[in-house]
């Protein structure tokens, strides 16, 4: 595949380059506004949201941040092994900051992504608020509180994290996403004040209608103009329109303006191409605000009968859900990061994320958006009634309709968004308060938005489902019960399939359990402790699942056979922090991933990108270390015509996929050298994959996924350290312990080897190896240069890598 490399470049650089001759000052800048925070744990300084507050012994540090990753893995924390086993608590966040005079006649906002929980903030000692949900993003106006000049100004935010458990995976705790600080003039538009709709898209025309909200925060009546410029990839405007309008003191005004572009270059998953709409705002002769909506253009539809249409295009949503940890970054969102773990999904042929099961970052979608993904995008997994003690059941009488509508404003412009969903696995299915909450929140979004369906994904698949019964979901969303798929038509007069959630198989990276076509469905009782293998492993073979769920085949194959099933969204793309199914303690990170934590690939990555892309794929598994006459399977997953296979030279056969196979097997007798498998495909190159017998560990190797970085003090290179013999083979089961030195312009942001069982810490300069592989991340300084990374074990030669940061 071919890496896009994504840049995110600050909306006051896109304004910047867009449209406002550059002599003239920015009429809104936005600022990411991490960097130099303050930061206490605890909760003694009950005083600290004053301006005067001695905070100099305060740790310093740039968000985002998730103090919760900076732990010690215990059973005894309140989150438990299921919210990762890390703790929580209470903590404070101070940022000083000055502004000059010139400003003191602007608008100021300062705009949070997420901060995870039950945030307070104070600006110079006066109350902002709370936000309860630790997913919602929100703002807040400071101007009327502001100093200009010489005095500073102190933001102040309490993040309390302390009840728990509040939720069923691993939260983090903090402010762990981004920070802006709005600066604008006094009539802008509105915070999420854009909504860019395109009501009819063909190849050679679209009509694109753009509704603004603009508030005038004056005591006198705004006159003025609304300039919308439409401007394509390349950065050319292509259509502009001007539209009067005339605001009453303090109050907001819906402006409509409709375009019609021709030959629009559509948005598709191979070609996403985006538009902006920059909305210029003139008041009296000013310019007072300068805002840029991203957008896209594509027309889709979920058929009942056929399934998902992209651009009329047949297209099966091949997704997977992901929970919004980064592994060992913990939930401190990198921009990197993220992008990553989708390329690596990208290149399995996966389109589709859902955002399970909570509002993402803005990041997520923005990287969705342009890399061509199809986003279930996610508001809750509980209302009224609780999953935990203390999760957002808590706070559902006051906070949902607005976190709720948040979600659709903040959300709605994203062409990566095709489906909103109200809830996971809500309790209320089974309540007949499920119809009411339903119809009162499908409500919500259709006054938003009535472009997107609506789902809710529903382990409940039967009609007694209150949350269907209720007739609001236009997708019917089923969670697990594959069996019940092909019945859909026939259970549902109306509404359109989605495999919301599937699957839930489970594996360790590298683990097998022979006989690999005899299947495990563990925990064997989710309600009673779970006696599975003594060191907490599961089988890497697709042959272990949880009781609710199946293997990777089994969903697959259903999901493939059907037109009418629009797709699937596996349980999960990765693993994750929490919800260490089927184990507990001292599991504490998931099995589910189809990669694992450190972003290493499990063997069922190779059979959905055997299935789901076009790229010639041979993968032969298990490793060949085994003892002599162990009776071994050995499976391939291919999309070649056929595959012939080798024993220390000796063919034991050519075998080709039945039209219901997913893969291939060959039982063999171990004996040490090597297996070799050979894909033939007519009118193709042969494909050569070989597992050798690897003897004992020799020498480490240093695999950067980038050499070239950039020094922004944020970019990562993910560094995979392979344990391999004398002769290069990767020993299948080393655990040398692999210590790092990173000097130069970098330093370690993590480290990690995929092994849910391990309780070494992910801040730590060294890591043992799991399966002959570990990870470590590094991160760029602001300023350019070189890094150098070094990895040492003992008894093992080293390795070393130069990395270029610009
Ligand atoms: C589902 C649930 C997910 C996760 C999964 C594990 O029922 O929606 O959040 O818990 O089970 O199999």
């Amino acid at each position: 595949m071919k890496l896009r490399i994504f840049t995110y470049i600050p909306l006051s650089i896109l304004i910047g380059i867009n449209l406002i001759s550059c002599s003239e000052a920015d009429p809104r800048i936005r600022t990411n506004f991490g960097e130099t925070w303050k930061f206490s744990p605890g909760d003694s300084a009950t005083v600290a949201q004053m301006a005067d507050f001695d905070d100099s012994d305060w740790r310093v540090l740039d968000l985002p941040h998730d103090w919760s990753i900076e732990g010690e893995f215990s059973e005894s924390h309140p989150a438990t092994p299921g919210g990762g086993a890390l703790p929580g608590g209470i903590g404070w966040y101070r940022k000083s900051f000055e502004l000059p005079t010139l400003d003191s006649e602007k608008i100021f906002y300062i705009d949070f992504d997420g901060v995870y929980r039950n945030s307070e903030v104070w600006i110079n000692g006066h109350y902002l608020g709370k936000r309860p949900y630790g997913y919602s993003s929100f703002r807040y106006e400071l101007t009327p509180f502001l100093h200009f000049g010489d005095e500073q100004n102190v933001l102040a935010v309490k993040v309390d994290n302390s009840e728990q458990p509040n939720s069923r995976w691993y939260s983090g705790s903090g402010i762990y996403r981004n920070v802006w600080l709005i600066k604008t003039g006094k009539v802008h538009v509105e915070q999420w004040g854009t909504q860019v709709l395109t009501p009819v898209v063909t190849e050679k025309v679209a009509k694109i209608s753009i509704n603004t909200v603009i508030k005038n925060t004056t005591s006198e009546p705004a006159y003025g103009v609304l300039e919308t410029e439409i401007v394509d990839q390349s950065g050319k405007a292509v259509l502009r329109q001007k539209t009067k309008y005339t605001i009453n003191p303090d109050t907001t005004s819906l402006i409509q303006q409709e375009f019609e572009l021709e030959n629009p270059i559509l948005w598709t998953l191979e070609n996403p191409a985006m538009y902006k709409a920059m909305s210029v705002v003139i008041s009296g002769n000013a310019k007072t605000d300068l805002f840029a909506t991203p957008f896209g253009i594509r027309s889709f539809e979920f058929d009942r009968e056929k399934g998902f249409f992209l651009n009329g295009k047949p297209t099966k949503i091949l997704g997977v859900c992901n929970h919004h940890d980064l592994g060992c970054l913990g939930a401190a969102i990198n921009v990197r990061a993220l992008e990553r773990q989708l390329e690596i999904l990208k290149s399995m042929g996966c389109n589709g994320i859902r955002t399970s099961h909570n509002p993402p970052a803005p990041e997520l979608l923005d990287l969705c958006d342009n890399m061509g993904f199809i986003v279930m995008d996610e508001a809750f997994d509980m209302w009224k009634m609780k999953k935990s003690k203390y999760d957002y059941h808590l706070d559902w009488d006051k906070w949902h309709k607005r976190d709720l509508q948040d979600l659709i404003l903040r959300d709605r412009n994203h062409p990566s968004v095709f489906i909103w969903s109200i809830g996971n696995e809500i309790p209320e299915q089974w309540d007949s308060t499920g119809i009411t909450i339903a119809k009162e929140l499908a409500g919500y979004v259709k006054e938003i938005d009535t472009t997107r369906p609506i789902t809710s994904a529903c382990n409940e698949t039967k009609p007694i489902n209150n949350i269907i019964k209720s007739g609001v979901l236009d997708l019917i969303g089923y969670n697990y019960h594959h069996s019940e798929f092909p019945d859909f038509l026939s259970t549902y007069p109306t509404g359109a399939f989605i495999g919301a959630e599937t699957t839930s198989a489970l594996a360790t990276r590298g683990y097998y359990e022979m006989k690999s076509d005899s299947i495990r469905r563990w925990p064997v009782r989710w309600d009673i402790p779970f006696q599975g293998n003594p060191d907490n492993t599961c089988s890497a073979y697709d042959n272990c699942s949880a009781p609710w769920g199946s293997t990777h085949e089994e969903s697959w194959s259903v999901i493939k056979k059907y037109d009418f099933l629009s797709g699937m969204y596996i349980w999960t793309g990765f693993d994750y922090l929490g919800e260490p199914t089927p184990y507990s303690w001292p599991s504490r990170s998931s099995y589910f991933g189809i990669i694992d934590l450190a972003g290493f690939p499990k063997d069922a990555f190779y059979m959905y990108k055997s299935e789901w892309t076009q790229e010639p794929v041979l993968h032969l598994f298990p490793h060949w270390n085994w003892s002599e006459g162990d009776s071994i399977d050995m499976w391939v997953y291919s999309n070649s015509d056929e595959v012939e296979l080798f024993q220390n030279g000796i063919s034991v056969g050519t075998k080709k996929k039945g039209p219901e196979d997913l893969h291939l097997q060959w039982r063999l007798s171990f004996s040490p050298g090597e297996v070799k498998a050979i894909g033939k495909t007519t009118g193709k190159d042969d494909m050569i994959a070989t597992v050798k017998t690897a003897g004992k560990p020799a020498k480490i190797e240093l695999i950067p996924d980038r050499n070239i970085l950039h020094a922004n003090g944020k970019d990562l290179a993910f560094c995979t350290v392979r344990i391999l013999d004398e002769d290069g083979t990767v020993v299948p089961d080393a655990e040398n312990q692999v210590k790092f030195k990173v000097a130069g312009k970098g330093a370690i942001a993590g480290v990690d080897n995929g092994n849910p069982v391990s309780h070494e810490s992910f801040r730590a300069e060294s890591i043992k190896a799991f399966h002959g592989l570990c990870l470590l991340v590094v991160k760029t300084e602001k300023s350019k240069g070189s890094i150098e990374v070094i990895a040492e074990s003992e008894g093992l030669i080293s390795a070393s890598i130069i990395l270029k940061t610009k």
